[in-house]
């Protein structure tokens, strides 16, 4: 089974909007793994736009799964990213203005850069995921840049309301990042109707899905959300 990490950012969204205690992050981080996430996801913005520092360290001790943390390449943040104890980064292009990630980090553009943020972060025993889109020539320069995972950007197969192009973009670049012997992750607008053709997808081990499960805990509650997700990638 493909396994998830569940994206906690828009629980501290919610709790931001009132600068308020709750809703908890961490709560629902735990409750997460309660209902079958193999791991929980956060993205530490620089304009901390949800997620905060403290979150960070309090997610470290209370959470038993895997700690991914997304961070750009800015140097504060790498900072930041060294002493998170995390088990495992991803790392974003970040624009201040942007509502959420909108793109892949050009690695083709930026090779030197990024496989100097790779090492330094590769050095703490930590995986270190690039956030790609599903073009070939980024993910040879993301295994170029020693990288030892890539996630495939689904934000413009989401966007195309399931194009059976995209879709094959995704399985030309699941399929090349895998030859070329990195594991393979997928992540951004996958919901509960759209996951199973990219779960399906050969060699992606594992999604990384927040806005979906977040929209439909409000409705259902966090374990149901996350438990119902889990079992579509269980049965799909
Ligand atoms: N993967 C990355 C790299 C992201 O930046 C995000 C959004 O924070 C996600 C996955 C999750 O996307 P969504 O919230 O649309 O499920």
């Amino acid at each position: 089974m493909t396994r998830l990490s569940v994206n906690v950012d828009h629980v501290a969204t919610l709790r931001q909007a009132r600068r308020a205690t709750v809703p908890d992050p961490v709560e629902f981080a735990l409750e997460s793994e309660r209902a079958g996430a193999a791991g929980i996801t956060v993205h530490l913005r620089a304009d901390r736009r949800h997620i905060q520092d403290d979150d960070l360290k309090r997610l470290r001790r209370a959470i038993g799964t895997q700690l991914n943390l997304e961070v750009s390449l800015a140097a504060p943040m790498l900072a930041v990213a060294e002493r998170s104890g995390a088990d495992s980064f991803c790392l974003v292009p970040e624009h201040r203005q942007e509502i959420t990630t909108e793109g892949g980090l050009d690695v083709c553009a930026e090779r030197l850069r990024i496989a100097r943020a790779v090492r330094r972060l590769q050095k703490l025993g930590a995986t270190v995921t690039l956030f790609v889109d599903p073009d070939l020539d980024q993910i040879q320069a993301a295994a170029d840049a020693g990288a030892h995972c890539v996630e495939i950007h689904t934000g413009p197969w989401a966007n195309s309301r399931a194009s059976t192009r995209e879709r094959a973009r995704i399985l030309r670049a699941a399929q090349r990042a895998h030859e070329l012997g990195l594991e393979v992750h997928a992540g951004h607008g996958l919901d509960y109707a759209n996951v199973h053709p990219i779960a399906s997808v050969p060699h992606v081990e594992e999604l990384a899905i927040g806005h979906s499960i977040v929209a439909r805990a409000v409705l259902l509650g966090f374990d149901r959300a996350v438990a119902e997700m889990v079992s579509v990638l269980r049965n799909p």
